[in-house]
C-alpha cells in the first residue's frame, strides 16, 4: 500500500466519510400519515400504576390537580400524551365501572386478583380518569369487560360517559357531578381475550365480540366509536385470521396485538444487571415487532384491502424481573439504555408501518414495566425512555417519509441482528425529522442519508447516549441520562453523514 493511500484512509475515517450505510429517504406525497396515537400509553390498576403513582388522593401532600400527582401531569403534558388506555390490561376483565363512580364512602372495594391480590377502594374510577384525560389533552381509550361483564353493563357505560340527553346512565352521570358527556371514542372489547381476559378460543371470542359490537351504540355521532377486538399474543396469526374472516368489517374500526419484549418468558433477567447475550436476546424480540407487524398486517390486507380496520399494538415494551424486595405482583422494574434501544427500534418500526398501525400504547405509564416515570413518595424521576418518547413525539401527525437501507449487522456469538434502524417524517410546516438508533453495544456506526429530494439548509440534532448499557436514572441521580446536543454529523449537498455511538438514539430536525 502507497504512503498517500494510508494517509488517506487516516484521514477519511475519523471525519467519517466512509459511510457504512446509505440510507435513501424518499419525499413520497402518497405515503401515510404517521398517527399520533402511535405514540400513546397504557395506565392499569397494577401495582403503583394508578394508586400511589398516578393517584395519590386530593389529600395528599404531593402536589396533585383532582388527586393526580401535578409533576407527572407536567411530565405527560410535555410528551403531548395523546392517547391512554385505561384500566387493564387484565384488570380490565375484572372491573366493573358502576363500583367506581358515586360517593367515595358507597364505593365498594375490589380485589385485584391479577395483580398482587390487593384490596382496592375504588376511589380512582371513570370520572377522575376521564377528567385526568380531559388535563392532559389525551384521547381517553376504555377497555371494557368482556370476560366476566355484561352486554348490558358495557353498553350502560358507553351511555354513561357518551349520552348527551335524558337516559337512565346519563342522569346518574349527572347526580355525580359532570352534566357534559367525554365523547370516548376508543373502545376496547376485552383485553387479551386467549388468555387472562376468558382463555377463549379465536372462533368464541369473534362470536362474542360481533354480539358485544351490535349493542355498542355511538349516542354522538359526531365522535362515533371506535371498537378495538383483543387482538393476537404475538405471533398467533391464526388469532388474527379468524378476528379478520369472522368479524364484519362494519362493526370493527381496530384490531390489537401484544408483544413485550424480554430475555427469555421463563427467566427474564434482572432489569438493570443484565449480561450482553441477555442484551440481545431482549433486542431480537424487540425487533421481531417488524415481522409481527408486517405478517399480522398481511392478513389484514387480504380480509380489508381497503385498509379500514386498523393494527392497534396497544401493550409493548420490555418485561423483566421486578426490582428484588418489591412485590411480585407489582411489575416494578427500573428502566435503562436497553429500554432506550427497545423505545427507539419499536416506534421507528411503527412510524414505518404507519399505513396499517394506528396506535400503539407503551406498557406502562408510571412504576410498572417498560415505565416513562417512576415514583418515590414525592420524589419523581423520569427514564431513558420517557426521553425517546419526547424526543420521537415530532412524528406525530408528520407524514411518513419512507426509507430503504441496508443496516449493519449487530453481532454476538454468531449471531446478528441489524444494528441501524431509521424512519423519518415531513411535518405540516414541511421540516423533517429523521430518528436513528444504533443497538451495537459496543460499536459506533456511520449512516449516510440521500436527501437529494429535500430543501434542506441544515440540522439541528438531539442524542439519547451514556456510557454504559445498564446506566439509568435513580432518584439520587435522577439525570444521569438526558438528551444533548448532537454534533456528529455533516451535512451537504443533500447528503447527511453521521456517526452514532454505541446504544445511541438521535433524532435531527431540518432547518
Ligand atoms: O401489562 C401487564 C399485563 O400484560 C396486562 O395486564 C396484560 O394485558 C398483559 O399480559
Amino acid at each position: 500500500m502507497n504512503r498517500k493511500f494510508i494517509l488517506s484512509l487516516f484521514l477519511c475515517f475519523p471525519l467519517g466519510l466512509f459511510a457504512q450505510t446509505t440510507v435513501s429517504v424518499k419525499n413520497d406525497q402518497d405515503a401515510p400519515v404517521i398517527n399520533r396515537n402511535i405514540y400513546g400509553h397504557f395506565a392499569e390498576h397494577l401495582g403503583r400504576c394508578i394508586y400511589g403513582g398516578l393517584y395519590v388522593g386530593e389529600d395528599s401532600e404531593i402536589p396533585n390537580i383532582d388527586g393526580v400527582r401535578t409533576d407527572l401531569i407536567e411530565a405527560l403534558k410535555d410528551l403531548q400524551i395523546p392517547i391512554l388506555r385505561w384500566p387493564g390490561g387484565c384488570f380490565a376483565d375484572t372491573y366493573h365501572w358502576k363500583d367506581g363512580i358515586g360517593p367515595l364512602e358507597d364505593r365498594p372495594t375490589i380485589v385485584n386478583q391479577w395483580w398482587g391480590g390487593t384490596t382496592e377502594d375504588n376511589s380512582f374510577g371513570t370520572h377522575n380518569f376521564l377528567n385526568l384525560c380531559e388535563e392532559l389533552g389525551a384521547e381517553p381509550y376504555l377497555a371494557a369487560n368482556i370476560g366476566s361483564g355484561t352486554v348490558k353493563e358495557f353498553a350502560d357505560w358507553i351511555q354513561y360517559v357518551n349520552h348527551d340527553g335524558t337516559s337512565p346512565m346519563a342522569d346518574l352521570r349527572k347526580e355525580n357531578g359532570r352534566e357534559k358527556p367525554w365523547g370516548v371514542k376508543y373502545w376496547g372489547v376485552g383485553n387479551e381475550m386467549w388468555g387472562c381476559g376468558g382463555n377463549m378460543t379465536p372462533e368464541y371470542y369473534a362470536n362474542l365480540y360481533r354480539q358485544y359490537a351490535t349493542f355498542m351504540t355511538s349516542w354522538d355521532n359526531e365522535t362515533g366509536l371506535y371498537r378495538i377486538a383483543s387482538g393476537a399474543n404475538v405471533d398467533d396469526y391464526h388469532w388474527t385470521e379468524v378476528l379478520m374472516r369472522d368479524v364484519p368489517n362494519s362493526l370493527i374500526e381496530g384490531v390489537a396485538l401484544h408483544s413485550y419484549s424480554f430475555v427469555e418468558w421463563g427467566d427474564k433477567g434482572d432489569a438493570v444487571d443484565y449480561n450482553e447475550a441477555q442484551y440481545f436476546s431482549t433486542m431480537q424480540t424487540a425487533l421481531k415487532m417488524e415481522e409481527l407487524v408486517t405478517k399480522h398486517s398481511e392478513i389484514m390486507d387480504k380480509y380489508d384491502p381497503k385498509g379500514e380496520i386498523d393494527l392497534i399494538v396497544d401493550e409493548w415494551g420490555g418485561w423483566y424481573e421486578v426490582q428484588e424486595g418489591t412485590n411480585p405482583g407489582f411489575l416494578y422494574q427500573q428502566n435503562t439504555m436497553r429500554d432506550a434501544m427497545i423505545a427507539g427500534v419499536s416506534l421507528n418500526i411503527f412510524n414505518n408501518h404507519s399505513k396499517r398501525v394506528k396506535m400503539a400504547n407503551l406498557a406502562q405509564t408510571v412504576n410498572v414495566l417498560q415505565a416513562v416515570a417512576l415514583t418515590d413518595g414525592a420524589k419523581m424521576l423520569l427514564t431513558p425512555t420517557y426521553h425517546v418518547m419526547e424526543m420521537y413525539k415530532v412524528h406525530q401527525d408528520a407524514q411518513l417519509l419512507p426509507v430503504e437501507f441496508d443496516s449493519p449487522e449487530y453481532t454476538f456469538e454468531g449471531e446478528s441482528l441489524p444494528a441501524v434502524s431509521v424512519s423519518a417524517s415531513k411535518d405540516s410546516t414541511g421540516v423533517v425529522h429523521i430518528s436513528a438508533v444504533n443497538i451495537d453495544s459496543e460499536k459506533e456506526n456511520e449512516v449516510e442519508f440521500d436527501l437529494s429530494g429535500f430543501d434542506i439548509d441544515d440540522f439541528n440534532a438531539e442524542i439519547l447516549v451514556s456510557e454504559g448499557l445498564q446506566d439509568h436514572n435513580t432518584f439520587d441521580e435522577p439525570k444521569k441520562i438526558t438528551p444533548s446536543e448532537f454534533k456528529d454529523f455533516k451535512f451537504k449537498k443533500g447528503t447527511l453523514k453521521m456517526t452514532l455511538p454505541p446504544f445511541s438514539v438521535v433524532v435531527l430536525e431540518s432547518k
